[in-house]
C-alpha cells in the first residue's frame, strides 16, 4: 500500500511515516529492518549514535536481494554525531557511514544535536557517545553551526546526501542558520508528543517551509526503558483518558492515535518497535481521521515536558534553556 509522502524543500518527497533505529538491538536490527520494509516501511531513521547501521544496512541489503524493494524505493536517513562537528570531519565520517550501511548516498542527513564536541578518533571508539573518555568527561569543540552546516552543504553538492537537515535545534538558532544556509534544511527532526507540543517551534518551522519529523511520540514510553526520572514520574499517555477515549472512538490503539494526531497535523513520525506486530500496528495509521476537536484536546495536555534533555543526562550541555 503507497504510504503519504510529504513534499521537501529540497525538491524530494519523504515518506510520512517511518521507522525509528534508536534501542533496536544489534543481534535483531537486520531482521527487524527487513521485517520492516516486508510490512510496508519505506523510510528508517538512523544514526551514527544508534550504533546499528551496519546490522540496519544488511537488512537493507537483504531486502533489495530478494526483489522486496529497490534502493530508490527507499528514503535513509541518518545524523552527523556532535563530536564530528569540525568542518573537516564531516565528509569522511558521512562516508564511513554511507560504508556501514552499504550504500552510497543518503536521502537524508541530519545534525543530530546542534552541540559540537571534541572530535574522538573512530579507531579509538565508535560510536563515539557524549564524552571525550568514554565516560563522564564531557568537552566541546569550538566548531560554530555555520562551519558544520557549510560542511553539510558539500555533501549534497557531491553527491552523499539528497537532502539535509537539523535535530533539537530552537527557533533563534534556525532563524540565525537560515542568514547563512545556501542548501535549507529540508527537515527538522524533534521530541514530540502531547507532553511537548512545542507550538511556535512548529510555526517556525513551517513558515520556513521546513517540514517536522516527530521523534518520541509517545512521550515518556522510550525513556523508561533508560529509566530516566522525568519519564518515571509522567503517567503514560498510553493510558491518558483523553487518548484512550479517542483510541475507543475509532478502535484503534492509543499509540495509534498518538502517531495519526502527529501526521494530522501535517508531521512525519518514525515510531521504533523491536516487536513485529506492534512495528505493523504503527504503520496502519493512515485509515481514520481524528476530529478537530479531540486534535485540539490532545494538543491540550502539553505540559512542555521534555524527556531527551542533555542537562538530564549529562548535567551540562544546555541547550534547551
Ligand atoms: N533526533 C534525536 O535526537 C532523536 C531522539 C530520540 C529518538 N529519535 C528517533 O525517533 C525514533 C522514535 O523515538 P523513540 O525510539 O524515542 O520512541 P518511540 O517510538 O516514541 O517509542 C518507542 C517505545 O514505545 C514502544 N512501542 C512502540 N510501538 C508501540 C505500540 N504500538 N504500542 C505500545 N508500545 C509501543 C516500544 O517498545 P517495543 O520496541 O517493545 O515495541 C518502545 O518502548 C527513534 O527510534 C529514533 O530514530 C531521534
Amino acid at each position: 500500500m503507497a504510504q503519504p509522502t510529504i513534499k521537501l524543500n529540497s525538491g524530494h518527497a519523504m515518506p510520512q511515516i517511518g521507522f525509528g533505529l534508536w534501542k533496536v538491538d544489534n543481534a535483531t536490527c537486520a531482521d527487524t529492518v527487513y521485517n520492516a520494509i516486508k510490512a510496508g516501511y519505506r523510510l528508517f531513521d538512523g544514526a551514527c549514535d544508534y550504533g546499528n547501521e551496519k546490522e540496519a544496512g544488511e537488512g537493507v541489503a537483504r531486502a533489495i536481494k530478494d526483489g522486496l524493494v529497490k534502493r530508490e524505493d527507499l528514503f535513509l536517513v541518518s545524523k552527523l554525531w556532535n563530536s564530528f562537528h569540525d568542518g573537516e570531519r564531516v565528509e569522511p565520517i558521512c562516508k564511513r557511514q554511507l560504508a556501514d550501511w552499504g550504500i552510497d548516498y543518503f536521502d537524508l542527513y541530519i545534525v543530530h544535536f546542534p552541540v559540537a564536541l571534541k572530535y574522538v578518533d573512530p579507531s579509538v571508539r565508535y560510536p563515539p557517545g557524549w564524552t571525550v573518555d568514554g565516560k563522564n568527561d564531557v568537552q566541546q569543540s569550538s566548531a560554530s553551526i555555520q562551519e558544520t552546516w557549510t560542511a553539510m552543504e558539500s555533501l549534497v553538492n557531491k553527491g552523499y546526501a539528497k537532502s539535509i537537515g537539523i535535530s533539537n535545534f530552537q527557533g533563534s538558532l534556525i532563524i540565525d542558520l537560515l542568514r547563512y544556509a545556501k542548501i535549507r534544511p529540508a527537515t527538522l527532526q524533534i521530541e514530540h508528543h502531547p507532553y511537548l507540543v512545542q507550538p511556535t517551534l512548529l510555526k517556525l518551522a513551517e513558515a520556513e517551509g521546513i517540514a517536522v519529523t516527530a521523534y518520541s511520540s509517545f512521550g515518556p514510553q522510550s525513556f523508561l526503558e533508560l529509566k530516566f526520572k522525568s519519564a518515571e514520574d509522567a503517567p503514560l499517555l498510553f493510558d491518558h483518558p483523553t487518548i484512550v477515549e479517542v483510541a475507543k472512538k475509532h478502535n484503534k490503539t492509543p499509540a495509534q492515535v498518538l502517531l495519526r494526531w502527529a501526521t494530522q497535523r501535517g508531521l512525519a513520525v518514525i515510531p521504533k518497535s523491536n516487536n513485529p506486530e506492534r512495528l505493523k500496528q504503527n504503520l496502519a495509521i493512515t485509515d481514520f481521521d481524528i476530529a478537530q476537536a479531540d486534535l485540539d484536546a490532545i494538543s491540550g495536555l502539553d505540559r512542555n515536558l521534555r524527556f531527551n534533555n542533555p542537562t538530564d543526562y549529562l548535567g551540562t550541555l544546555h541547550i534547551f534553556a
